[in-house]
């Protein structure tokens, strides 16, 4: 499949080619697995296909996602949302509320637990619940087993290592404590509103402002300002920029993709 077809059914997922420049020979091979599968021989076909068929298109949705995670990405950022999570007066609430939006196969939303689990070490934080969706429920499966080999821990301290995961035949298995107040849901944010309300924390990296068209990411982003608190933290990727727009999300000094909500 060449580049212009590629484009073609990208603009019709509303997907944007400028964050699959770099994925697109593995995506592209999916999709052309798929092609033959349902019998499409050309690319047209494969677009008429999924503009009538609701299954078939979901499952071009599965296809062109990417997955690539790993435990504390971008370790700079998380060392300084863990100086302004300490730095909040949220330690006078009674529960504390994140969404890891995208959250693949798990790898963020335990970093957060923790990052969670070592502030609160040096004073008590509430208990924090997550609500961890992914569009792909096979993904969310794995999540739910918190088994990782050991290149997706590649950013984790030896310490951390011993303290939060057990070794078990070459993988490391996430501690059991740490799965508690984790909700991992099936949801789409393009099609469906935020799953929670009043977020202290969400996290939308490296999928909605990579890899959509800015007719998604616009909407998107005023449903994730409606339910994240004043004050709430957005967390994005580290080369993710916001498209321009009347959003409530000020940068902070802390690090370049965390945001704060301010009205
Ligand atoms: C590259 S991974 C990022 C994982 C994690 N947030 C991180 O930064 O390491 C992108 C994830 O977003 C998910 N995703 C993409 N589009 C989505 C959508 N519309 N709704 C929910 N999840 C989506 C994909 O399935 C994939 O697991």
């Amino acid at each position: 499949m060449d580049d212009v077809a590629f484009q073609r059914i990208l603009d019709c997922m509303a997907l944007s080619w400028t964050g699959y420049r770099r994925v697109r020979k593995a995506v592209k091979r999916r999709i052309s697995r798929r092609m033959t599968e349902i019998g499409a021989a050309t690319v047209e076909d494969y677009l008429q296909i999924i503009r009538q068929d609701h299954a078939e298109r979901e499952t071009a949705g599965i296809l062109l996602t990417v997955s690539i995670s790993r435990f504390f990405r971008d370790r700079r950022m998380w060392e300084a949302l863990g100086e302004m999570i300490t730095g909040t007066d949220w330690r006078k609430r009674t529960s504390c509320m994140a969404w890891c939006a995208g959250c693949a196969s798990g790898e963020e939303v335990y970093s957060l637990k923790i990052l969670w689990e070592e502030l609160s070490r040096a004073t008590p934080l509430p208990p924090l619940d997550i609500v961890a969706t992914d569009v792909n429920a096979a993904l969310l499966e794995r999540a739910g087993q918190g088994a990782y080999p050991p290149s997706s821990l590649r950013e984790v301290d030896e310490r951390s290592k011993q303290r939060y995961f057990t070794k078990t035949g070459g993988e490391f298995v996430i501690l059991r404590d740490l799965t508690r107040g984790i909700h991992w849901t099936v949801h789409d944010f393009t099609t469906s509103p935020p799953p929670c309300n009043r977020c202290d924390l969400i996290f939308q990296r490296n999928n909605l402002l990579t890899y959509y068209d800015p007719s998604i990411v616009i909407p998107v982003l005023k449903g994730i300002a409606g339910v994240l608190r004043d004050g709430g933290l957005l967390i994005v990727g580290n080369n993710e920029r916001l498209p321009a727009g009347d959003f409530p999300f000020k940068a902070t000094l802390a690090y370049r993709s965390i945001l704060r909500k301010e009205i």
